[in-house]
């Protein structure tokens, strides 16, 4: 690992919700070899139960309710910028960030998104491939452009989909795979640095 010499990736983690992978991240960023040291957890969401690590590991949090997204995301780019930010990670944010947003951080902002991209982009994804009777589906980590769940591919990881598969079952499924995907897509490309 070339970990020795270079800083740690300073990382904001975006949330809109339950933020199981908020705390898998966080957990990571605690091991003692880790590539990421997160400085901050923005929410779009006031109750998002995510909001309690923040809490519970003593991380900064803050929320910007995108009732007026530009003036929103210009503070949080501002809120970014001071706190040298130069890792975002969304987990389960539900907003659509803009060109404008997406572009102060290129090549920056990473996603995680539970099935095998770029087959069912979007929402209710566990759904859908259960109807369309898929045999497999998964979750990607990729990087965030303007085209929603469209950027490079980082890494992907295929989970088998039963036929006794609800929505529910398989979410869960695929969450035990998301929390050891985020992880390694991030040691992949701090390698690769
Ligand atoms: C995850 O399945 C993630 O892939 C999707 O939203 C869910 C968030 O779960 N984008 P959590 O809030 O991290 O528990």
């Amino acid at each position: 690992m070339k970990l020795l010499g270079l800083h740690k990736l300073k990382t904001a983690v975006f949330i809109s919700g339950t933020g199981s992978n908020l705390e898998n991240l966080i957990k990571f960023s605690l091991q003692k070899k880790t590539p990421i040291q997160i400085k901050l957890i923005i929410s779009d969401n006031k109750s998002a139960k995510g909001l309690f690590f923040s809490k519970k590991y003593k991380i900064q949090k803050k929320i910007y309710r995108f009732v007026n997204k530009r003036n929103d995301e210009k503070m949080i780019i501002e809120k970014l910028k001071k706190n040298n930010i130069n890792l975002i990670c969304l987990a389960g944010f539900m907003k659509i960030l803009s060109k404008n947003f997406i572009k102060s951080f290129k090549g920056k902002i990473l996603n995680i998104h539970p099935s095998l991209l770029p087959k069912y982009k979007g929402l209710n994804t566990h759904l859908r491939v259960i109807r369309n009777k898929e045999k497999f589906s998964g979750c990607t980590v990729h990087f965030v452009t303007s085209k929603l769940d469209s950027g490079k591919i980082v890494l992907q990881k295929k989970v088998k989909i039963s036929k006794k598969d609800t929505p529910t079952s398989l979410a869960k499924r695929i969450l035990v795979q998301e929390h050891l995907l985020y992880p390694k897509a991030i040691k992949k490309l701090f390698n690769n640095l």
